[in-house]
């Protein structure tokens, strides 16, 4: 059975942001395996999940600014999460909500059972907190006193009483060793010897609850006390397969898939949850790299994000998916322009595909040739690409096919052939085109359709450009 499942799962994401380009990347790909593995081991036996963290101090304190409770705000931000996705053809099977008391209801059975196992003790805590991480430094981590990665924000002192996770134990007895045996995989290898070389380092105990945050869910043996965001968040990725019917069996998670700012939680906090708890873990952590928007931070305050709505009024929906998936070489950091953007979409989808699709549409179109399409296939290098998660990879697999079709038609000079010659020469590029067509599919699904419609229509003709030049 577990071979013949896939699931995979984006990070849940806070809804103080809208979705911008950087989640709309991560759910992109996490979309694209999907599709791809729908398509090699049948719909049902793949499971895509997304969704959104909504507890929470930061989220209760924007909700406080904007008038609004907590859930009023949290309610108002999900559609536009929803929105998003589809606009970019994201075909989640679940969207998952913290705030939904079915999840609410397995978080608190999952802490009572840590609790109960003896792997949560009463203690306090004392150190530096940053809000917009929604967790504690260490002194020695800030940088000018200032979180590394909120420097815009005011680092907070916070003391509480707090519950704790024996996270130490759990790591050094059980995590460090399973990473090392490769008991699961913590992807790009170069992220896996970062985690370990921490691991190595030694890691303290973390605190599981929050004394003054009532926006979370209550931990079950101590109801004054709320349950630390990121620890329930985590929570998720099993809770979504046992609180849905008939998908127990998608669990233990085949990819979680997110940036490396998010890796620690995923790679190390997560194992030692699910060890502690009696649980399968995951089989592969992907930690993808950071954009960074014309060599700057993408940031609400730099009036430099790039929404999903304006790539797509742009690019078009399979325009923004190609631009964006292809845009570096997944697992690496990599900085992102609309004018490169402007010049790939030229070059690559107007020229390049476009181009192919519509003058050998054109050719067939006035000959008159009827294709009957012969068995197509996804190459054996794009399988591998994407099953290693090189989408880039898979990508220039594909294009160095179309140029190889294209080189192919300048040479022939089909105008200038007639009769069987050219039927023969039509019913290779169309057959290519085709093959093309099937491996593009995970990444382009809208285009493959229309491709498919004017191929497979018994009368071939050309519609509108599928890529329009950019003005
Ligand atoms: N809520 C937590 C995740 C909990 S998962 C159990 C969180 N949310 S987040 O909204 O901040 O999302 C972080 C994720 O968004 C990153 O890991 C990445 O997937 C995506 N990205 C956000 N900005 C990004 C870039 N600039 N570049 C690439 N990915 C980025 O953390």
């Amino acid at each position: 059975m577990s071979s013949k499942k896939y699931y995979v799962t984006t990070p849940i994401y806070y809804v103080n942001d809208a979705p911008h380009i950087g989640s709309s990347y991560t759910t992109l790909a996490a979309d694209i395996i999907a599709r791809y593995y729908r398509d090699k081991l049948g719909k049902n036996n793949v499971f895509f999940l997304t969704g959104t963290d909504e507890h929470g101090q930061k989220i209760a304190e924007v909700a406080k600014k904007n008038n609004q409770t907590p859930l009023e705000f949290v309610d108002s931000i999900v559609p536009k999460f929803k929105e998003a996705w589809k606009l970019l053809n994201i075909d989640f099977d679940y969207f998952i909500r913290t705030t939904d008391p079915r999840h609410e209801k397995v978080a608190s059975a999952l802490l009572q059972k840590l609790y109960d196992k003896g792997y949560i003790y009463l203690g306090a805590y004392e150190g530096p907190y940053c809000i917009g991480c929604e967790r504690y430094y260490k002194e020695s981590e800030l940088l000018n006193n200032r979180c590394p990665l909120h420097p815009d924000k005011e680092i907070s002192h916070q003391r509480e009483k707090n519950y704790f996770f024996k996270l130490k134990e759990v790591v050094e007895d059980y995590v460090l060793p399973k990473i090392k045996n490769k008991e699961y995989k913590i992807l790009p290898e170069i992220r896996e010897n970062e985690i370990l070389s921490r691991v190595e380092e030694g890691v303290d105990d973390i605190s599981i609850s929050r004394e003054g945050v009532t926006w979370g869910i209550p931990l079950p043996w101590d109801k004054t006390q709320t349950c630390y965001v990121w620890v329930e968040a985590l929570m998720n990725y099993y809770s979504a397969t046992l609180f849905l019917e008939g998908r127990q069996h998608f669990w233990p998670a085949d990819l979680h898939l997110m940036a490396k700012d998010i890796l620690w939680f995923h790679a190390v906090i997560w194992e030692a949850l699910l060890i502690a708890a009696d649980i399968d873990l995951p089989k592969t952590v992907f930690a993808h790299g950071f954009f960074t928007i014309n060599g700057q931070k993408m940031s609400k305050s730099l009036g430099n994000v790039i929404t999903p709505q304006e790539l797509v009024n742009k690019y078009g929906i399979d325009g923004a998916r190609y631009l964006l998936i292809s845009a570096v070489a997944f697992g690496t950091d990599g900085d992102i322009s609309l004018e490169s953007f402007d010049q790939k979409y030229n070059a690559d989808l107007a020229n390049g595909l476009g181009n192919l699709v519509s003058r050998v549409a054109k050719m067939a179109e006035k000959s008159e040739f009827q294709f009957s399409s012969k068995d197509t296939k996804i190459y054996d290098e794009v399988h591998s690409a994407i099953s290693e998660y090189r989408f880039d990879t898979a990508l220039k697999f594909i294009w160095d096919k179309i140029t190889l079709v294209d080189q192919a038609i300048n040479k022939d000079e089909p105008w200038k052939l007639e009769g069987q010659k050219l039927k023969e020469r039509l019913q290779y590029y169309l057959e290519e085109i085709a093959e093309i067509a099937l491996n593009l599919k995970p990444f382009l699904p809208q285009t493959v359709e229309k491709i498919d419609k004017v191929f497979a229509s018994p009368v071939i003709r050309m519609q509108e450009p599928l890529f329009p030049r950019l003005k």
